[in-house]
């Protein structure tokens, strides 16, 4: 017998006894393939870590930044994966990313300045740009080759105008689209050229299903990074996120911050990411291959459909263009006519308007039960 790091006899009664918001925001009888989470076990190092804190009732204030191993384990982490050169001590902790984006965007910044928002976007980043005080200014993504790609004339046009900063989704939510090497030195040329920031929020990054994933820091010593073990190890509930500093400047300003900005973090999510990022690997291997049997379905799925559809080269979810069926509110319209429940992709930017997403990372039979609802649907009319 082969030994597995992932225990795959799950179903979803086990998901739903989590109780969490996963499954918890509709009746039984709908299928939610909305909130980015996944249906598969925790990573045994993972669970063993937290089991371990529990015993040690490691409940009280988290260590400071400098004290914990977290820093050295993401340091090391993105040493071997992404062969980036960062020290621990340009990488802080956030209790999470959109933390991280809001006091960056402040603290960072060209005081006032609008942030460019390439989209379709993870919707959040316009909640974080607005927390932060300021204004987003959406340069809607281009159709390229291998799907979308970043409008840089647009990107440019808006720093020009007197935008201070670049928010980018690398991989991308929802498109699962990775950018790539060409278009970030461009995108590097631009900020240096404008005085402007580049934040790259990197947390779908472990689950690519191709090695080829450029970190946008290895381009841009001023890069502003958030990286993350809970989406790609699924324990977003632990709160610990990571922000990397290419610039040792960023790094000192941030020291100076106050607890109340960027503290937070829990004890629990720190021995949850230091597992993850040291034994994790097996297990997300283990999950990238069920994610790509997944993908395949949804791909097969969508093949008699006619719709514009890119596989996603990094995350689980599928970023569907409905606008040939002309519907008003496709999520609403799929959620009423098959109980399966997606997100609309107006929440990710008016260029959105028209798509929805739909996160696969669940039971395989689940799935293909929703992907049959929704083609019977659409090609009913
Ligand atoms: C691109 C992206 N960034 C950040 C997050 C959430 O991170 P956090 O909960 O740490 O703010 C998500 C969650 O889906 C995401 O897709």
């Amino acid at each position: 017998m082969t030994e597995t790091a992932i225990d795959l006899d799950w179903d979803l009664e086990r998901s739903r006894a989590r109780r969490t918001k996963r499954w918890s925001q509709y009746d039984r009888d709908i299928i939610d393939l909305t909130v980015a989470e996944m249906d598969l076990p925790v990573a045994e190092p993972v669970l063993a870590a937290v089991q371990d804190a529990v015993r040690r009732q490691a409940f009280g204030y988290p260590v400071a930044d400098e004290r914990s191993e977290v820093p050295q384990a993401a340091s090391e982490w993105l040493t071997e994966e992404h062969g980036l050169t960062v020290g621990p001590d340009r990488v802080r902790l956030l209790p999470e990313l959109m933390r991280g984006v809001t006091m960056s965007l402040r603290h960072l910044t060209r005081a006032g300045s609008p942030v460019v928002v390439p989209t379709p976007v993870y919707g959040r980043f316009f909640d974080a740009i607005q927390v932060a005080g300021r204004e987003a200014v959406e340069v809607p993504m281009r159709a390229g080759d291998r799907g979308y790609e970043l409008d840089l004339d647009g990107i440019d046009r808006a720093l020009r105008a007197g935008a201070g900063s670049v928010l980018l989704c690398h991989p991308n939510n929802p498109t699962g689209r990775v950018t790539d090497r060409g278009q970030l030195e461009t995108l590097a040329e631009l900020a240096a050229r404008h005085g402007a920031r580049v934040l790259s929020d990197e947390i779908h990054a472990p689950l690519r299903y191709q090695p080829d994933f450029v970190p946008y820091a290895s381009i841009d010593d001023n890069a502003i990074t958030l990286v993350s073990a809970t989406k790609a190890w699924n324990f977003p509930g632990l709160r610990c996120g990571l922000i990397v500093f290419s610039n040792p400047d960023d790094a000192r300003l941030w020291a100076t911050l106050p607890r109340a900005a960027v503290g937070g973090m829990s004890p629990l999510g720190m021995a949850a990411t230091v597992a993850a990022f040291r034994d994790g690997r097996p297990w997300l291997r283990e999950a990238v291959r069920f994610l790509a049997d997944n993908r395949k379905l949804v791909t097969d799925a969508l093949a008699g459909l006619d719709i514009g559809y890119t596989e996603p080269e990094a995350g689980y979810l599928a970023w569907l263009d409905l606008r040939r069926f002309g519907l008003a509110d496709p999520a609403a319209h799929l959620l009423r006519r098959t109980g399966v429940a997606t997100t609309s992709g107006a929440d990710h930017g008016t260029s959105g308007n028209g798509f929805v997403r739909l996160n696969f990372a669940t039971v395989p039979g689940v799935l293909t039960d929703a992907l049959d609802r929704v083609t019977d649907c659409l090609l009913g009319g």
